[in-house]
């Protein structure tokens, strides 16, 4: 097949299950605001979405679920054990992901899983390159193809290519320990439009940039300005600045291109999750759940990947503190921690889990009662209506995150309290706290800033914290993930 709209992605948009019984395989549409708000981009431009079936053995494009099953034509890339161990485990997850988070735990740098990186990369971009039509969009997403754009480039210059970065750009210094920093920039250069969630991460790119050299120019008016000086709060997406990369594809010497860098925060499905939290069902789930729970005065309640870049334990000890300060009650007090499971075999994710299940059962061990655990721990998935029914429930939500991208689990938390119940504690370093201003604000590496948090959540007048939930609501409504991918290919399509 050739496709007019190529999405190039790590993950496929659907779930391999294969029945551990009689081993029959079959596919089912995973969850995820990304593939709602580009299956009708997909479904209208005889689109493709490219990416790794999510396990070792190999799949062919016969395997997979035809487009009426699936709602969309998927292109399997396959990655062995090996790549699965150094390009994804390693240089993805335990190199640039840790790099990229600022440093929470250090990155690896490893020669071998750079190779690899480049064959993974290179396989995703020949794929690419063999589906995509005459003058085709390619929107390639995040981390783990940096160097897709690039070398696509090399082999179709009719095509329009964007790179969008769901994960924070750290700051130049940073970005400098990487050995093959060159090769990453130039590989994403190697697009029309790159894309990220915050200032912060653009402006962070941008400087990179120029410290090593590149042209680099932002623009002259209000909008770029108050970029340049930080105060312009990113509600809207924005270009923000502008790059010249040698045009290969031009023979005249010195003839240059330039690639568009800019800011498009992304969002959820924000009626879907609205209309979820108000079916009937989930309304008595919700009402079940709190009287399974004990029905506390406060429920508290965290929904994260296991990832150390979430800041469970930092929540979780936060929360103890309180307790043995006496400045919350135990009998008062229900919190429940759903972590699924993430990237399981590095060391680092173990140390998290281990941790993380220390500090819950010792608050159990000293505050639950018999029949009444204090916190209530879920190392699993849960079905998306039963996370609804929790948001629903739920008086604080806890997204104390060290670093992160976006954090869309605090989008569906205020997109489920359209009556303005509820609060939200949120860290400062979470790309939604430059959205979903009206948040308790925290910074989760100062334990007492949780404490904090978390009680002027319980003590704000009923009237002030309505409106505080109501203002977010209204943000989420009208900024969902359907504005974000429309502003962001609108802007690809205009350097066509
Ligand atoms: C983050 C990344 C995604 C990634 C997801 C789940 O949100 O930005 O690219 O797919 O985590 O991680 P996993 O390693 O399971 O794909």
């Amino acid at each position: 097949m050739s496709a007019d709209f190529v999405v190039v992605a790590n993950r496929l948009p659907v779930d391999r299950n294969t029945d551990p019984t009689t081993g029959e395989v079959s596919w089912t549409p995973s969850p995820g605001g990304l593939v709602t708000a580009l299956r009708p981009v997909l479904q209208a431009n005889d689109g493709a979405w490219i990416g790794w079936p999510g396990s070792t053995s190999p799949v062919t494009l016969e395997d997979m679920p035809s487009a009426e099953e699936s709602g969309l034509h998927t292109i399997p890339v396959n990655l062995d054990d090996e790549d699965f161990e150094q390009f994804y485990e390693g240089f993805s997850n335990a190199t640039l992901w840790p790099l990229y988070h600022d440093l929470i735990v250090p990155p690896r740098y490893e020669r071998t899983w750079w190779q690899r990186y480049e064959q993974v990369n290179q396989r995703f971009a020949d794929t690419t390159a063999a589906i995509a039509s005459e003058g085709a969009t390619v929107w390639v997403q995040d981390y783990q193809l940096h160097l897709v754009p690039g070398l696509l480039r090399k082999q179709r210059g009719d095509i329009c290519i964007g790179f969008f970065l769901h994960i924070p750009f750290p700051n130049a210094e940073l970005f400098r320990q990487l050995p093959w920093r060159e090769e990453v920039l130039q590989g994403t250069l190697g697009a029309d439009v790159v894309g990220f969630h915050t200032q912060d991460s653009a402006r962070n790119f941008l400087d990179t940039l120029r410290a090593l050299g590149y042209d680099v120019s932002t623009d002259d008016d209000e909008d770029a300005a108050e970029f340049i000086n930080g105060s312009r709060l990113p509600e809207e997406s924005l270009i923000v600045g502008r790059v010249a990369v040698p045009n290969a594809q031009h023979s005249e010497a010195g003839s240059t291109r330039t690639v568009r860098v800019g800011v498009f925060p992304i969002s959820i499905d924000s009626a879907q999750v609205q209309a979820q939290a108000l079916a009937p069902e989930t309304m008595a789930e919700a009402h079940q759940l709190r009287a399974r729970l004990g029905s506390p005065k406060w429920l508290l309640s965290g929904v994260d990947r296991m990832d150390y870049t979430k800041g469970i334990l930092h929540r979780l000890l936060a929360v103890e503190q309180l307790l043995d300060s006496g400045r919350l009650k135990a009998e008062d007090v229900v919190v429940v921690q759903v972590a699924t499971p993430s990237r399981e075999r590095l060391e680092e994710y173990r140390a998290t889990r281990e941790e993380v299940e220390r500090v819950v059962s010792r608050i159990n061990g000293n505050y639950g009662q018999l029949g009444r655990p204090l916190v209530h721990y879920i190392h699993h998935g849960l079905p998306f209506e039963e996370i609804v029914a929790l948001y629903a429930t739920t008086d604080i939500m806890l997204v104390t995150a060290l670093k992160d991208g976006m954090n869309l689990v605090a989008k569906e938390y205020v997109a489920s309290h359209s009556d303005g119940s509820g609060a939200l504690v949120l860290s400062e370093f979470t790309g939604a706290a430059t959205q979903l201003t009206q948040a308790y604000m925290c910074n989760p590496h100062d334990g007492e800033s949780i404490c904090e948090a978390i009680l002027s959540a319980t003590s704000e007048d009923p009237t002030a914290q309505r409106q505080r939930m109501l203002d977010m609501w209204n943000q989420v409504q009208n900024n969902d993930v359907d504005s974000w991918a429309a502003s962001f290919l609108a802007e690809l399509k205009e350097t066509k």
